[in-house]
């Protein structure tokens, strides 16, 4: 795939910024800025639990990518005074591998499984009993002479995150004490967060200029920052670093991201509806035969902000594009185009 400046996850381009990054992501409540139901929640949770002199029960953070899933899990570790293991489904190939990271922690700790929806289903089944009774299930040998095992955990906390909590197995899901949403954020919450990047970057942005790359940033801190680094890097070569709107407009016009922060993709994906499906429903498997983008990336990066935005909708027949999509792309609907429910 393209690296896309509005791509939500971490990309190639992010990693020589990896420092800047981490230097950026709040390290506790009062510096998170948005998602205000699920801290409150949190906050509630951990007093709890400090109180009680207990490890917080399991944690599931889902949402699309780039809302602050790792970053909330730092927060949460800082908040507890606890110790956070990273890891992701992908990376623990093999049953031994997560004993291996089970094995290693302290009571208290903190082990964030990333992607926790792409763990093998042997790995999973032994997370059962590890996250339910703090008991490591393990088999020595195989076949009739093969032996299980049964050893004691330390008392842990699992922070899973997933994109897609459909594609996490029931067992698994029922074992997190809590399931949460990042919602995305409002307009003026990644306002704060461009202020609060650009103190740390020391780069002067005044407010019209964060409005405009608050409204280009796809209602999420990841792009917002990424907008504002690049944005910079024009104010630098072009201007005297101050960051003003007209600035923001030309270095905005050179990555080709609209006012609504859609890239060439976003406006390639809704084209495609109009242009061959008359506006939809068309079924996810078309839609990505006909984008050649694969199901997956239409599930979990396109669409959650195209629809949040009120440019798509979903319907039982497949996904339709909506009349406000049409006056973004200033396209006119013609007789065969299908009438959307949505303005
Ligand atoms: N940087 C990235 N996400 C943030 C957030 N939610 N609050 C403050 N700074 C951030």
């Amino acid at each position: 795939m393209i690296d896309r400046i509005v791509d939500e996850n971490e990309t190639d381009n992010d990693k020589p910024d990896i420092e800047i990054e981490i230097s950026l992501r709040p390290k506790d409540f009062d510096s998170y800025i948005g998602q205000e139901r699920l801290k409150d929640n949190l906050k509630l949770a951990i007093q709890a639990a400090k109180k009680r002199d207990e490890p917080l029960d399991h944690i599931l953070l889902h949402g699309p990518p780039g809302l602050g899933k790792t970053t909330m899990a730092t927060v949460i570790a800082n908040e507890m005074g606890s110790q956070i293991r990273v890891t992701s489904g992908p990376a623990i190939e093999r049953a031994g591998d997560l004993a291996s990271l089970l094995t290693n922690l302290s009571n208290g700790d903190i082990l964030f499984i990333d992607e926790i929806h792409r763990l093998n289903r042997s790995v999973e089944e032994i997370l059962y009993s590890a996250m339910e009774d703090f008991k490591l299930d393990i088999m020595l040998g195989k076949g009739p002479s093969a032996k299980s095992l049964r050893l004691d955990l330390p008392r842990f906390t699992i922070i899973g995150a997933t994109t897609r909590t459909g594609d996490l197995a029931a067992p698994l899901r029922d074992r997190f004490g809590m399931i949460n949403r990042l919602e995305f954020y409002q307009l003026d919450e990644i306002e704060k967060i461009i202020h609060r990047a650009a103190k740390i970057l020391n780069v002067k942005i005044d407010d019209k200029a964060a409005a405009e790359l608050a409204k280009r940033s796809r209602l999420t801190p990841r792009i917002a920052n990424r907008l504002l680094k690049r944005v910079r890097d024009y104010a630098d070569v072009n201007g005297d670093g101050m960051i003003d709107l007209d600035l923001s407009h030309k270095a905005l016009g050179l990555l080709d991201i609209d006012e609504l922060g859609l890239d060439m993709s976003d406006r390639r994906l809704l084209r495609a509806i109009i242009d061959n499906y008359g506006g939809g429903p068309v079924g996810l498997e078309t839609l990505a035969a006909l984008t050649s983008e694969e199901r997956g990336t239409i599930e979990d990066f396109y669409e959650p902000y195209l629809m949040q935005i009120g440019l798509i909708e979903r319907t039982p027949r497949g996904r339709k594009v909506t009349a406000k999509a049409y006056r973004h792309l200033n396209i006119t609907k013609t007789k065969t185009d299908k009438q959307s429910s949505l303005l």
